[in-house]
């Protein structure tokens, strides 16, 4: 049987039974795929899209780009939509979750309860502060602005790294580095596919007081030099969403207790993976329909 409609990428599985559904859906890359369905996370490659002749567009399921071959589609004329503006609030809460249990030490102190040392060894050490921190907010894009809001509540004062200045009250920096310097906190909110942003001089410029977050890419940080940071205690700690080499996350940063890891789950709730799972039906009922997508890439 044919279909105009491919998953090209392991789908949750009520969005992979309703694309069979309406669109008769198939699995393999065969003539006639005109829209191929990844995800974020699996992106699509220049062979996959080679395989498809007759390829036109790309719809995929969550926000980053990066694992999609631009190069390829763009030689192609194919079009890309994602699911931006549906997870912004669920990314945005995650992330002030991992800064508050980095500054506060959430996780390390439940594990310290449960290994029954606070018996032992008595009162669990003081930790840093949230209220009225400077946080520095690499990517002040819809999820960077989102937690920039939240913060604002947290009385924090707010600076940012854009490429270019946007319209915002909250000051910009020329540098990640020149950010890191004047922020308590750091928190990674950008796209990913380029050279890290956050390396040794970034890390060092953070301070021994200094926290990251990231729940943007892991290719934004070079992880060797966060590893390195975190064992010497030349940052505080950090909390982190994202990883180099997902799912292997390094077992140097699995022992830190300075760290706290979540399996990228930023936009991982019911409610946003639901709201995503209906705008890739919508972008694909859409381009099918009219050729257009809802949500394309500018
Ligand atoms: C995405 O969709 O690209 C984000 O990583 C969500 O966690």
């Amino acid at each position: 049987m044919s279909s105009p409609v491919l998953i090209a990428a392991p789908l949750q599985s009520d969005l992979a039974d309703e694309l069979v559904l309406r669109h008769g859906a198939v699995t393999e890359p065969e003539r006639g795929v005109t829209v191929a369905v990844t995800t974020s996370a699996h992106g699509l490659t220049a062979e996959q899209i080679g395989e498809l002749p007759d390829l036109k567009a790309i719809v995929s399921f969550g926000v980053g780009y990066d694992s999609i071959d631009l190069d390829a589609v763009r030689e192609r004329g194919i079009v890309v939509s994602t699911t931006p503006d549906v997870l912004t609030d669920a990314v945005a809460d995650l992330a002030i979750g991992l800064l508050i249990d980095s500054v506060r030490r959430i996780s390390d102190s439940d594990r310290y309860v449960r290994a029954g040392s606070w018996v032992t060894l008595g009162t669990y050490p003081l930790t840093g502060h949230v209220t009225g921190r400077r946080v520095g907010v690499v990517g002040l894009g819809r999820i960077g602005q989102a937690i920039a809001d939240r913060l604002t509540a947290f009385r924090c004062e707010i600076g940012y790294r854009n490429r270019r200045e946007a319209d915002v009250a909250y000051p910009w920096f020329s540098s990640v580095r020149d950010l890191a310097e004047w922020a308590d906190v750091l928190v990674l909110a950008a796209p990913g596919g380029g050279d890290p942003l956050v390396g040794a001089p970034e890390l060092e410029a953070l301070g021994a007081d200094g926290h990251l977050v990231n729940v943007g890419r892991g290719s934004l940080v070079d992880e060797s030099a966060l590893i390195a940071a975190l064992t010497a205690g030349t940052i505080a700690g950090a909390g982190l969403d994202v990883f180099a080499d997902e799912p292997d996350v390094p077992r140097e940063l699995r022992a830190l207790d300075s760290v706290v890891l979540a399996p990228h789950v930023g936009s991982a709730t019911h409610d946003t993976r639901g709201a995503m799972a209906d705008l890739v039906l919508a972008n694909v009922a859409a381009f099918l329909e009219r050729g257009e997508l809802v949500t394309p890439l500018s």
